[in-house]
């Protein structure tokens, strides 16, 4: 058996990549490594890699996280500049017994020295975003941290090894130095080879509070399908958040267990996902909360192509 799920709609085509390599029993690590690049490599994805949103001093500071679910390796960087796929500097981090988690100008010096390519990650149309939000935001009273999209994956391979990866420009207009759930184990992404794997994406200051991913894993260890664990650790922190604090940010999240089975969750309407197994080409699915439960179900061609059509629309400087 094989399998990824995947966060939003934009990993759709790095999905389908990654199936390809999978069905001819390729690596879970190179699959999920694959298709992450090819998010972090599309310059129409605001929230990832090139063409990511800046921070507040309009600087591209990017976050990513890498574990092997056999190994319980891991790696991550955050804050790190300049440099274009996050996600492999992340995995490569991974080999290393101790330093293995790197920030800022340490996560640069490290990718440097190890011959990752260098690319300035801010594009035209993410500065011209970045103008037009600073705008609305003065103008409309809108809060400037709406719309960050992590791409986080878990993947099985035809060994039962499992990987969970994540990536992402994390917050728009986050301070600089800011770093949310998605490099942080347990919380951005978190998978077990003997159980299954979990990846987040929403607000991190908010996912980081129930270390939501290794919550999943706890769940479905404990014998939870993944559906059930994603509902019962979103469900359950959203409460916590609302009880104790008033209001609970965006959580959206992912799992699938060794045997290919899959969940997710969400406390937003409009959360769309990718999966493909050995049994289903890949699909895009668009999930919403009803009556406390998240139902899903494939998105129509109407909504791919407008998302699309969305993505690649001309952007003009308000
Ligand atoms: N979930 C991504 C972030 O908050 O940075």
């Amino acid at each position: 058996m094989w399998g990824i799920i995947a966060t939003w709609r934009m990993a759709a085509e790095g999905v389908e990549k990654a199936s390809e390599m999978l069905a001819k029993n390729g690596d879970a690590g190179d699959a999920i490594e694959t298709a992450i690049r090819d998010v972090e490599d599309n310059p129409y994805y605001k929230s990832v890699g090139f063409g990511g949103l800046p921070n507040e001093e309009m600087e591209v500071e990017l976050d990513a996280g890498y574990m092997d679910g056999n190994t319980f390796d891991v790696g991550a960087i955050a804050a790190i500049k300049d440099f274009a796929n996050p996600i492999s500097i992340a995995r490569r981090l991974s080999k290393e017994k101790v330093n293995c988690v790197l920030v800022g100008e340490g996560a640069e010096k490290f990718a440097h020295k190890e011959g990752f390519e260098r690319k300035n990650m801010l594009t035209d149309r993410a500065r011209i975003h970045y103008k037009n939000r600073v705008k609305e935001v003065r103008e409309q009273e809108l809060k400037p941290y709406a719309g960050h999209d992590t791409v986080g994956m878990v993947c099985l391979d035809t060994t039962g090894k499992m990987v969970s990866a994540t990536s992402t420009s994390g917050l728009f207009m986050k301070k600089q130095s800011r770093v949310g759930d998605s490099p942080i184990i347990g919380s951005g992404f978190y998978v077990d080879s003997k159980v299954g794997g979990a990846s987040a994406t929403g607000l991190g200051e908010d996912l980081m509070k129930g270390c939501i991913s290794y919550e999943i894993v706890r769940l479905m260890k404990s014998g939870m399908h993944p559906q059930e664990a994603c509902e019962k650790a979103v469900h359950d922190l959203d409460q916590e958040l609302k009880e104790r604090r008033g209001q609970a940010g965006d959580l959206s999240l992912i799992a699938m267990n060794n045997k290919g089975e899959w969940g997710v969750a969400t406390n937003i309407d409009g959360f769309s996902f990718v999966v493909a197994t050995e049994k289903e080409a890949p699909v895009v699915y668009l999930a919403k909360v009803v009556d406390g439960h998240t139902v899903h179900e494939p998105a129509s061609q109407e909504w791919l192509d407008e998302y699309m059509r969305t993505r690649m629309a001309p952007v003009v400087e308000k």
